[in-house]
């Protein structure tokens, strides 16, 4: 069943590290390689000779240990496997993967890793339900982590709730999941454009806009869940980029159409970015000055349309090509009259009002405007709207590929 995959399991601190031995037992019965990386936490509560004992394999503990890096580099850690599973993930090690720290082994390959990431928690009732652990759990949700568990039950600590690590047998099922779900959208190539554009005024001063990329940069995480191969095109964000996502960082709305381009063909274009419409005509070569005379008045040409574009792209056009309307009055409305101008085929409308926080925050609400009509999607978290998206899209190609097959036959 995981016969020939090779699965990095990383143990942090907490009381059911003592059962990742029984887990790595369970791995490899079923055809896994595992190698082991053991934090200082995890150290505690299992010797990093239990799990060199049932893995076979030598336990990495030490980021700055020089025979550990001579033997294998912790970036080669992470390169060597299929899966990196963190079991059990601390509440620490949440909140250090979802900041970005590279404090420890862990992390670092955490960091490193262009690999897909699986999560089972556990902690304290009360740690798990804190905001700030929901807070990194959606964070990591939207960069494409998969979480497993907690379960509910009794505690060590003597509590009971949700916090409990996934009982091994049920993680190894979940890891099984995970290497045979359906991938749907396997052999497509989805376009994701996310973020702003900076549309320079001079080399210090640019027109930009609110857009954190939040919402395109889980798009592009969830159609690659679902299996398709991705290619994020993003403005200036202080995002990560996703797991296994390739992504290209672009700063005008100009080298996005060329980095959209260039990225074609594709089976899939969704168009998330907050293009600029407009930049300066001239841009100055040199930081203008304040002379104390005339204010500067700034003359505005039109940008290139990217979604128009890939839309209209003749035989290069995507099959799908979804685009957002961001609107702040009669929103559905003025999203059926883009889904006609731009010749797209979905257009995902939002209430970009500031009272709506859309703009920079980590929840939506969107209508799905086709030709078919309308559907309004609950609000929910961005990571929850392109989960919803990617799953809309995969059955879109499932029903266009049956009815292919029910006119040959
Ligand atoms: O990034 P976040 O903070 O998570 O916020 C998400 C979001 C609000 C930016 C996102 O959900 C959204 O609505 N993106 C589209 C923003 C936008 O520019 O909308 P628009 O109505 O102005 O443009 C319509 C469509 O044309 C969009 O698909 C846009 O990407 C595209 N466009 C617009 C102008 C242009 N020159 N080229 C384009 O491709």
């Amino acid at each position: 069943m995981l016969s020939g995959k090779r699965i990095l399991l990383i143990v942090t601190g907490g009381i059911a590290a003592y059962k990742t031995p029984d887990l790595v037992r369970r791995l490899k019965e079923r055809g896994a390689a595992v190698r082991c990386v053991l934090t200082a936490g995890g150290a505690q509560f299992v010797t990093p000779l239990a799990l060199g004992a049932v893995s076979g394999d030598k336990v990495y503990q030490d980021l700055f240990d020089l025979t550990d890096e001579q033997e294998m580099g912790h970036i080669q850690l992470s390169r060597d496997a299929d899966l990196l599973l963190v079991a059990p993930a601390s509440a620490d090690v949440m909140a250090k993967m979802a900041g970005g720290l590279a404090s420890d082994l862990a992390t670092t390959a955490l960091l490193a890793t262009d690999k897909p990431v699986l999560i089972a928690p556990a902690m304290n009732v009360r740690m798990w339900e804190h905001a700030a652990t929901q807070a990194n759990l959606e964070t990591l949700k939207s960069r494409g982590v998969g979480v497993i568990g907690p379960d509910d039950g009794d505690m060590a600590c003597g509590e009971f709730g949700p916090g409990r690590m996934t009982e091994p047998l049920d993680i190894v099922q979940a890891v099984i999941d995970f290497f045979s779900r359906g991938r749907p959208l396997a052999g497509k190539h989805a376009l994701v454009t996310s973020g702003p554009t900076h549309e320079p005024i001079d080399p210090v001063r640019y027109i930009a806009n609110r857009s954190s990329g939040k919402q395109g940069h889980a798009i592009a995480s969830a159609l690659a869940a679902l299996g398709a191969r991705v290619t994020l095109v993003t403005g200036p964000v202080a995002l990560t980029d996703p797991a296994g996502v390739a992504t290209v960082h672009v700063e005008t709305a100009r080298d996005m159409l060329a980095a959209c381009t260039e990225a074609l063909p594709a089976d899939i274009a969704v168009c998330a970015a907050a293009v600029a419409d407009w930049r300066t005509a001239d841009a100055a070569p040199e930081k203008m000055k304040k002379d104390g005379k005339a204010l500067p008045s700034l003359s505005l040409a039109e940008n290139p349309d990217i979604l128009a574009a890939l839309s209209t792209g003749g035989d290069k056009r995507p099959a799908l090509v979804v685009g957002f309307a961001a609107e702040t009055e009669k929103v559905i409305d003025h999203a059926r009259a883009k889904l006609a101008k731009k010749g797209c085929d979905w257009i995902c409308a939002n209430d970009v009002s500031p009272e709506t926080g859309t703009f920079g925050g980590d929840s939506n609400r969107v209508h799905l405007v086709t030709g078919d009509g309308v559907e309004d999607w609950p609000q929910s978290s961005k990571a929850r709207v392109a989960e919803t998206l990617a799953q809309r899209i995969a059955d879109h190609f499932a029903a266009a590929a049956q009815s292919v097959d029910q006119t040959s036959e």
